[in-house]
């Protein structure tokens, strides 16, 4: 024993140096778990499991230890978990088990394995075929990691869970069609939109301008998240809403009362090993026919039974080491699921994929960074193309008739000090219109080449039909983070106007197509230079809204500056990459404002402005907006959920929430009342008329 531990102990402390050099920050997790097993706590894995699957790249999540010490919840296959993952574990089962299993593991000579999966945990079965079953045919095998977490994967497919087939909640399918005849479906909010055209409104009108002032509390949802950043925008369907919470949780609520129905919970594996630019958050799910999908921050999509919130399929999207994460709420349009990904300051390369809805096989990716020889190449001068960025952040909107995806992409890698190259790298900053069927690039526009102050054009497009100057057009919008709104026409891509919405210091002016003259005098610099917007943009993700009645585009807007400093950036897999930093401007105050613009030119109907946040403070946060037919937008101010006149801005109703609201909220109909609900701070609350007397 002690001759043991003579030679573990030298071992280990090599094998840990290596760890913590190679870990850097994420070496709080990594030691806390050697400590453990150091003080014989977990002796169901073995010395060398634990140095093995603390290395990055391992198939479970040792982190989950320090929480639990039951290695049936914690050690789960995270990582071989892809449809071609579960199709090379059915090949190794046919090799290694199908002979005493059966092919579809029926059961021959051994026992059947096609029994619903939660009878067994991951970990049972690993082991089981890792290490046999003494004194039965069943020996131990001597397979990869790997190809024992694929036989998993592909056993975890043979027994689709029926055992609550009838339980469950009742919800109607949510087809396809409902979601995209928007006018039809006012009494739901069917997408993180509400409907697929990014608009954010709602044809309810029981809460008006008239009544709003005796708004009342209706419920609440406390969430038990250990993040700060509940940002969740519900679903609702039929009386159904649907939620997230950051830390890997989905729930079902009656709508009408906020019980919960189902939860579904899929704890964050390796939180400290995550590289995001922001924190933890989710902003919600998609739904389609019986299936709610939602994204992770680890970067996975997952299908989850709308009846009971079991899971169906998960599937890795990209690789959250290399700083891929996931905030955004998917869309789900016909058959498929659209996603994207966040990890601009990662050194990423941008995407936006396409994954077929029933069995999580991905359909397409459109890669926002062309390969050297695609086209779009030639905006390029370097072969930065795999570390580009062009990040994916937010979510898209979509137009059924079209059949086209739009979705915008973040900044593109910049170099420190570089001379305006002449390269504007697409297709970082634009807004991209992708054929729903295929992903092919249908046309792109990009609002600002090369984006040396990191604005992004993520923001959500609002699609809308209207008149202009007596031509009936198919308009998007796009409340861009760089100060401008920019009006596209969304069959070609052609600008029809762009307008500022907020002071801008980075273009002396805009050509016809909307091409800026760069301002010399704003570009980040060593010592730093002085520049509008400021570095949390004009506008950000914060939904934008477009209030029909009146035909007003409006956005939260923030009115400020940055000091940007550009600095020396060096790219290493899973690290920050960012050369350009915006810093607070101690001189300058910055001020919030909802404003609403006229869809015809831009130009400002009306403005609010709101609490000064400190007056100079750069943490500037804001909420969405919800426009309704009622008269009335709703937003935040701070901490103070808010209600305005959507003709004119004025404020109608204030309730202080007691936390800030981070959030878009929504309206919908349950048992024929009209409601509102926003998350503020860790809570859902929920709001609507008193009852009649
Ligand atoms: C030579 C025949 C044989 C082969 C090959 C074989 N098994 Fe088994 N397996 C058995 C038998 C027999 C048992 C039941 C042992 C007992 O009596 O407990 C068993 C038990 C199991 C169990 C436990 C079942 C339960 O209900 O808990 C699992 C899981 C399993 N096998 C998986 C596999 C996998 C995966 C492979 C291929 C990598 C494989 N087996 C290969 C014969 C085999």
């Amino acid at each position: 024993m002690k001759r043991l531990a003579a030679i573990v102990l030298p071992v280990g402390l090599i094998v840990t140096l290596i760890v913590v050099l190679l870990a850097g920050e994420s070496l709080l997790w990594r030691s806390q778990v050697l400590l453990l097993k150091a003080q014989g706590q977990l002796n169901f894995i073995t010395w060398s499991e634990t140095f093995r699957w603390m290395l990055p790249g391992s198939p479970v999540y040792l982190s989950n230890l320090i929480e639990g010490r039951n290695p049936h919840v914690a050690l789960t296959n995270t990582r071989y978990v892809s449809p071609e993952d579960a199709a090379r574990g059915a090949e190794l089962f046919g090799q290694n088990c199908a002979g005493c299993h059966g092919g579809g593991g029926e059961g021959v000579n051994g026992p059947a394995l096609n029994v619903p999966s939660r009878f067994r945990s991951d970990w049972a079965l690993y082991r089981t075929i890792q290490q046999g079953i003494p004194g039965t045919s069943m020996l131990a095998h001597d397979l990869p990691d790997p190809a024992i977490w694929q036989i998993i994967t592909y056993l975890a497919t043979l027994a689709p869970d029926e055992s609550v087939a009838d339980e469950g909640i009742d919800v109607a399918a949510i087809g396809f069609d409902r979601i995209a005849s928007r006018d039809a479906e006012m009494k739901n909010w069917l997408s993180y939109s509400g409907g697929y055209d990014g608009q954010r409104y709602s044809g309810l009108n029981a809460i008006n301008s008239g009544n709003v002032g005796g708004l009342a509390l209706k419920w609440v949802y406390q969430s038990d998240t250990r993040y700060n950043k509940f940002q969740v925008n519900p679903v609702v369907a039929d009386g159904v809403m649907f939620i997230t919470e950051p830390q890997g949780r989905v729930s079902a609520l009656d709508a009408l009362t906020g019980e919960v129905l189902w939860a579904f919970e899929r704890p964050i594996p390796d939180p400290e090993g995550l590289v995001t630019c922001c924190g933890v958050a989710n902003r919600g799910v998609a739904v389609l026919n019986d299936t709610v999908f939602v994204t992770t921050i680890d970067a996975h999509l997952l299908a989850l039974d709308i009846r009971t919130g079991r899971l169906r399929w998960i599937t890795q999207v990209a690789d959250y080491q290399v700083g891929y994460s996931i905030t955004a709420a998917p869309i789900a349009i016909d058959g498929k699921v659209i996603t994207g990904a966040a990890g601009g300051e990662m050194g990423i390369r941008g995407f936006v994929d396409a994954y077929n809805a029933e069995t999580g096989n991905r359909v397409w990716r459109f890669d926002t960074v062309p390969a050297p020889g695609e086209p779009g190449s030639e905006s390029w001068a370097d072969e930065q193309w795999e570390i580009g960025g062009a990040a994916t952040w937010m979510t898209g909107s979509y137009d059924p008739e079209l059949d086209i995806v739009y979705w915008g992409t973040s900044h593109t890698v910049h170099e420190p000090d570089a001379p305006r190259s002449g390269y504007d790298k697409l297709y970082g900053s634009s807004m991209l219109a992708l054929r729903g069927a295929t992903g092919e690039r249908v046309w792109h526009y990009q609002a600002t080449p090369d984006d040396i102050h990191g604005f992004d054009a993520a923001q959500v497009p609002v699609l809308v039909d209207t008149e202009l100057n007596g031509v009936q057009r198919k308009l998007l919008f796009n409340g861009n983070r760089n100060g401008f709104l920019y009006t596209l026409d969304r069959v070609t891509g052609e600008l029809i106007n762009a307008t500022e919405f907020t002071r801008q210091t980075w273009a002396k002016s805009l050509d016809a197509n909307g091409y800026p003259e760069i301002n010399p005098d704003a570009r980040p610099s060593r010592g730093g230079t002085l520049a509008w917007p400021n570095s949390v943009g004009g506008t950000n993700w914060w939904p934008p809204a477009y209030y029909r009645d009146a035909g007003y585009l409006c956005l939260p807007v923030v009115d400020g500056p940055s000091v940007y400093y550009s600095q020396d950036a060096e790219y290493a897999v899973g690290n920050p990459f960012v050369s350009v930093v915006g810093r607070q401007s101690f001189n300058e105050a910055a001020q919030r404002f909802i404003r609403c613009l006229n869809k015809s030119d831009g130009s400002l109907a009306w403005q609010k402005a709101l609490t000064a946040d400190g007056g100079r403070t750069q943490a500037i946060t804001m909420s969405g907006l919800l426009a309704t037919a009622g008269g009335l937008l709703f937003s935040a101010d701070a901490n103070d959920f808010i209600a305005v006149d959507a003709d004119n801005g004025g404020e109608l109703w204030r309730l202080n929430t007691g936390a800030r609201v981070l959030a878009a909220p929504v309206t919908y109909q349950a048992d024929g009342q009209q409601l509102v609900t926003v998350a503020a701070g860790k809570t859902l609350l929920t709001f609507g008329l008193p009852a009649r007397p």
